[in-house]
């Protein structure tokens, strides 16, 4: 009985990322590596959000450049297992919320996302907001499904990189 219990939490828990956004499949680390290797150098300043930040792939590459990585995910499994893996990393920090409704830390200067299709309007939306809020340009790097009706400034392999500038709405 205890079994039927665990694998209905189990369940209900794989669920929420299905609802809520894309389900959980992690970037390619070599994929990775070669983005922030080559077309995406990161410097100290820079703090990237990860919105759907999985088991923290990312946020750990981020950091290994010295740079700041912060972790939007809804998962509280996820939110576990990415926090242990970067235990007193003062790099890495991971917040359990829904990555499109909750605000940007105001010093984010790059947005990562797998991107998949479905949500790609939700994503420039959320973007675009914080653009606004922030009052100055965010980059944006989408690996897998580019946007659409938007012209990215760069490809890199599965990569596509924008610049959502603020608009001035009246
Ligand atoms: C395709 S995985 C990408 C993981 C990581 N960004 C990477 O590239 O390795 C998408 C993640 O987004 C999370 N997710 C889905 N909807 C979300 C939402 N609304 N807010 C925050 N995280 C979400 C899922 O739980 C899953 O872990």
């Amino acid at each position: 009985m205890i079994w039927v219990y665990i694998a209905g939490c189990v369940a209900v828990l794989l669920g929420m990322s299905v609802f809520f956004g894309a389900p959980y499949v992690p970037s390619r680390r070599r994929d990775l590596r070669r983005l922030l290797d080559t077309a995406l150098p990161l410097g100290k300043t820079d703090v990237v959000l990860d919105i759907g930040s999985g088991d923290g792939v990312v946020l750990r590459e981020v950091s290994r450049r010295g740079a700041k990585a912060v972790g939007y995910e809804i998962h509280p499994l996820f939110v576990w297992i990415s926090r242990a893996l970067s235990w007193r990393d003062p790099n890495v920090s991971v917040r359990w919320v829904n990555g499109w409704r909750e605000a940007f830390p105001d010093a984010t200067t790059i947005v990562y996302a797998f991107s998949v299709s479905r949500d790609g309007k939700r994503l420039q939306r959320a973007v675009q907001r914080e653009a606004n809020r922030l009052n100055r340009p965010l980059k944006l790097v989408c690996y897998g499904s580019p946007l659409v009706g938007i012209e990215p400034v760069a490809t890199f392999e599965a990569y596509a990189i924008y610049v959502i500038e603020p608009l001035h709405l009246s």
